[in-house]
């Protein structure tokens, strides 16, 4: 039995994010230059059953039988065991590392539950497949924010560009024209089950107002698909704004993205928002390529922690 190493990407959401939780539409992409790794290791000397878990960056060195039963990394293997049928696999060690930013809207949680999903299954001679990966790795997601929308997961497992609606057959679109986004960090970490539930309140206290704002985001997913696969890609600058200025309303940004996505409009982006859950983590903007350097230098200038360059296509 050798070593198996798995890795996957982070994600960006480029429109729908909040809304998708309520039967709209988003669209989502996996950013390839931030991932998450699961290595798994025989342990011969140890006896079948034993399995040790490290994460050195999250400070975790634990065997997994002293990890609480609902702690995300010991659920992710569970579950694969349990997919399996396997009730006393050979004894291993997993490492895990990443260098997707925790709780910063890109994805990380899900990302590392792919990787320890296809580590773990492929060790024990099953290489599973992307929907039963997306499955289990959903089931995990429900640990971190408690009503996911299961758009993580799926764009992740798949690792391409994804058209999707809560409940429905996942949509895998394509991009004929490559376009440039610049990711921007604040710094500010944020878990979505935050945000998620803060925008569950707002909706139970008025519907209306957020069925409205969910019904706009949609409709702005619907034309930003249209346009992603005419190769109108100019056209989605000015419909990612009319995205962020919604989720403003909805309560989920915060003065350090907002102070970005204004630096990158200063700077001559075609459009910026927000991305993920909010209230801190990432923003995208849209850029033309030759501008891209300048402007994740203009965020760098204006406090972003880090910056990140990705072509969707
Ligand atoms: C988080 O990346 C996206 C949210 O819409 C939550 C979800 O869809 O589960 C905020």
């Amino acid at each position: 039995m050798s070593n198996i190493a798995k890795s996957a990407p982070g994600k960006i959401i480029l429109f729908g994010e909040h809304a998708v939780v309520y039967g709209q539409p988003a669209i989502a992409v996996p950013v390839t230059q931030v991932q998450a790794k699961a290595i798994v290791r025989p342990d011969i000397k140890t006896k079948p059953g034993t399995i040790h878990i490290a994460a050195p960056q999250i400070d975790l060195n634990s065997p997994l039988a002293d990890l609480p039963l609902d702690d995300a990394l010991a659920q992710a293997v569970a579950l694969t065991l349990e997919y399996l049928e396997i009730d006393k696999p050979p004894a291993f060690k997993l490492k895990i590392s990443s260098t997707i930013p925790l709780a910063a809207g890109l994805g990380s949680g899900a990302a590392v539950s792919v990787a320890v999903i296809r580590a773990v299954g492929e060790f024990l001679g099953h290489v599973l497949d992307d929907e039963t990966v997306n499955n289990m790795v959903y089931e995990v997601e429900k640990l971190h924010h408690g009503t996911p929308s299961g758009i993580d997961n799926t764009v992740v497992t798949y690792a391409q560009p994804v058209y999707f609606v809560r409940g429905q057959t996942i949509e895998i679109f394509s991009v004929p024209q490559s376009f440039t986004i610049v990711i921007g960090d604040t710094g500010v970490v944020s878990p979505t089950s935050i945000t998620v539930g803060d925008v569950r309140s707002g909706w139970e206290a008025e519907p209306e107002k957020y069925d409205l704002l969910f019904d706009s985001i949609g409709e702005l997913s619907q034309k930003a698909r249209q346009a992603i696969e005419l190769g109108e890609t100019d056209v989605l600058g000015p419909l990612m704004d009319a995205n962020h200025a919604h989720l403003v309303e909805m309560g989920v940004s915060s003065p350090e993205l907002d102070n970005l996505v204004e630096a990158a409009w200063e700077a001559g982006a075609l459009g910026a928002k927000l991305s993920g859950g909010g209230r801190g983590g990432n923003m995208i903007a849209l850029v033309r390529p030759e501008d891209a350097d300048r402007i994740a230098q203009a965020l760098i200038d204006s406090g972003a922690t880090n910056t990140i360059i990705t072509r969707v296509s």
